[in-house]
């Protein structure tokens, strides 16, 4: 395990109200000072990425859903909920575990040792 690795800690941020999502939506916020998209599906889940698109920095909180992609509303380029990985083999994007606590959304994200290069990293720069 690298220094970097060894540092990382896990920090949960509220980052608003359940119902800021409609369901099948996506809205976009801030958790730890990262831009990220949350969704709501249908069925109540919620799923969290970067909010920033890697292949051209697309708005993916604009972007469609289901319980398994995420479709950038740009190019159409799709990602796996499950891991972030492109289906068309693009740079795969950053998932988030997220839950809801008491009608907040609660985004878990992994802290940095190095923030400036980490928020370029989840921004696909
Ligand atoms: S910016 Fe998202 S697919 Fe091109």
């Amino acid at each position: 395990m690298s220094l970097t690795e060894e540092l990382r800690t896990t920090t949960a941020h509220a980052v608003g109200r359940v119902e800021e999502v409609p369901p099948g939506e996506g809205r976009a916020f801030v958790a730890g000072g990262v831009q990220v998209a949350v969704f709501r599906l249908r069925d109540g889940s919620l799923h969290a990425t970067q909010a920033a698109c890697p292949h051209a920095g697309g708005p993916l909180a604009d972007g469609q859903t289901d319980v398994d992609v995420l479709v950038c509303p740009l190019h159409l380029y799709a990602y796996r909920w499950t891991d972030g990985a492109s289906t068309s083999g693009a740079a795969p994007i950053r998932v988030y575990p997220v839950h809801e606590v008491d009608g907040e959304i609660v985004v878990e994200m992994q802290d940095h040792p190095f923030p400036d290069a980490w928020q370029a990293q989840a921004e696909g720069a």
